[in-house]
């Protein structure tokens, strides 16, 4: 989607779409008024009849009489009081706007951002993330309908800003957006298309892709190279399945030659049956999303790339499937993960963990200053989260705020769990080192601690999005399907510390 931000009178733009944002309560914005006058006071005579409130989510799609403004079509969208106004009401509102065009049959809407207390950058990157977020959809897997007319790209948006905004904070803040929330389409993408397209081998072809245009290094592991990394843990889970597993590393050198760097692991099991520890047939086709935190970790390397973030940044993703072929791992088996430790399996659907230890050992070679793994790791997670939020551990508090303060930041909300002592005692195996499953009691957290056995001392923090790559759509910038989850956390953390990077120290 091609975006701009400039300053503009709305009342005086023409455009397929406009959409205004509404505030709930008495006061409304400049822009709310100069169109209500340009309309004759139709705007206030709908919010006097309680037609137009303002309220969160409410939205009211209004047709100009001809002539009276240049727009063809208003979509007046409510984002709430003016004090509760957030970048995230602002990204929904424009995930409305971006729907509506859609179904308006416009390839290009105009949004008012409202003048608000929010920084302008940070108000027009969440416009745009909204708006390219909200005009995306899944067509991929669809023949094309020839009884209807072809479906319409919304390609084009400007975001028309008050007076006063800064111009060139809009610019950035637009163009930051627009690659960030391109990334995420590029994640929801990777999750929803099915397990039989998505196998690991795509995904390693997707990352030489992104590294081919982009300018990243990439280094794709097979199971030749895993057997001699000594990976026993993710060749196990792969053994079940005709396909073959791949470790894809993607690196990103912005930084100084020397920089420790940055290093994100993202699960990538393409399709998750259980093994021989089988899922019950209800709603195992949504096993096609497990392998989401490796889809947020390409996208998030893309737009690191695109972005050009002066820091190092490595992505590492394991991917397999895990299936019940003759070859497939059984309960009691003992493997060798990457590293040496032993690990007693006791449920094969437990593999996430399994796919990580081995990928977080070998993310050790690069020193990482800092570490951040997403998966979909446990249903205990989402028993205890839901979808509102991901669960978010680690063994390093500060950078654990770091991680909490980038999902508040960027409207994909986390949640602390606990990483009590306590917990590591269901993982001790009599067997071997370690068992892969603590049980179904705190299973969230236990997972994390067998992370966590693999990671060592570096800070590192694991995010479980097992309740949050995917959901029902409701969001307004979202379709049913891949969330892209948390590709916007592990950009707005790599910007995060690169900009503290650049702050002359106090
Ligand atoms: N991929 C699943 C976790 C999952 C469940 C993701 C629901 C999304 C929605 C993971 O591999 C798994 O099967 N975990 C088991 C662990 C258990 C056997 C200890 C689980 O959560 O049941
Ligand atoms: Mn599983
Ligand atoms: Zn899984």
């Amino acid at each position: 989607m091609r975006i701009t931000a400039l300053r503009a009178d709305p009342a005086g733009h023409a455009a397929p779409l406009l959409a205004l944002p509404v505030l709930e309560g008495g006061d409304q914005d400049a822009a709310f008024t100069a169109l209500d006058q340009a309309l004759g006071g139709q705007l206030a005579a709908l919010r006097t009849r309680g037609d137009l409130r303002g309220t969160m989510g409410e939205a009211v799609l209004f047709f100009p009489a001809a002539g009276a403004v240049p727009a063809e079509r208003v979509l007046l969208v409510g984002v709430g009081k003016p004090a509760d106004l957030t970048a995230e009401r602002l990204r929904r509102a424009a995930g409305s706007a971006a729907k509506q065009a859609a179904k308006s049959r416009a390839a290009s809407v105009a949004f008012a951002l409202p003048a608000s207390v929010i920084a302008d950058r940070v108000a027009v990157r969440a416009v745009a993330e909204g708006l390219v977020l909200g005009a995306y959809e899944f067509r991929e897997m669809k023949s094309a309908d020839d009884s209807k007319p072809a479906p319409v790209s919304v390609d084009e948006a400007a975001i028309l800003l008050p007076e006063g905004a800064d111009a060139g904070e809009a610019a950035e803040g637009a163009r930051v957006g627009e690659i960030v929330a391109r990334a995420e389409n590029l994640a929801r993408t990777l999750g929803n298309l099915p397990g039989n397209v998505a196998t690991p081998a795509y995904l390693a072809q997707t990352a030489e892709r992104i590294a081919g245009e982009r300018g990243l290094r990439v280094t794709i592991l097979g199971p030749e190279e895993m057997r001699a990394e000594g990976m026993g843990a993710l060749l196990a889970v792969a053994q079940g399945s005709e396909q073959e597993p791949r470790l894809i590393v993607l690196e990103h050198r912005g930084g100084a030659e020397g920089d420790k760097p940055l290093v994100i692991v993202g699960k990538g099991l393409t399709f998750d049956a259980g093994g021989i520890s089988i899922k019950p047939a209800a709603g195992m086709e949504d096993m096609k999303f497990d392998m989401c935190g490796g889809a947020a970790t390409l996208a998030a390397m893309q737009a690191i790339a695109e972005l050009n973030v002066p820091m190092n940044v490595v992505g590492i993703v394991p991917s397999s499937e895990n299936l019940l072929g003759g070859a497939a791992m059984k309960p009691g088996d003992i493997l060798r993960a990457h590293g040496g430790k032993t690990i007693e399996v006791v449920n094969t659907d437990a593999e996430g963990r399994l796919i990580l230890a081995d990928a977080i050992s070998y993310a050790k070679r690069f020193d990482p200053a800092a570490m951040l793994d997403a998966a979909t790791l446990t249903g205990a997670c989402v028993v205890a989260l839901g979808h509102a939020a991901t669960g978010v551990m680690g063994n390093d508090q500060a950078l654990v705020d770091e991680v909490l303060a980038a999902g508040e930041a960027t409207g994909e909300r986390c949640w602390q769990l606990p990483m009590f002592d306590d917990y590591r005692e269901q993982i001790k195996s009599d067997y071997a080192d370690i068992k892969n499953s603590g049980g179904r009691a705190g299973g969230a957290i236990t997972a994390g601690w067998f992370l966590r056995e693999f990671v060592g001392d570096w800070p590192w923090v694991h995010l479980d999005v097992a309740g949050t790559a995917y959901g029902d759509g409701k969001v307004s910038y979202l379709t049913k399907g891949g969330t892209g989850v948390p590709t916007r956390i592990f950009v707005e953390w790599v910007m995060g510390r690169a900009a503290a990077a650049e702050a002359p120290s106090a």
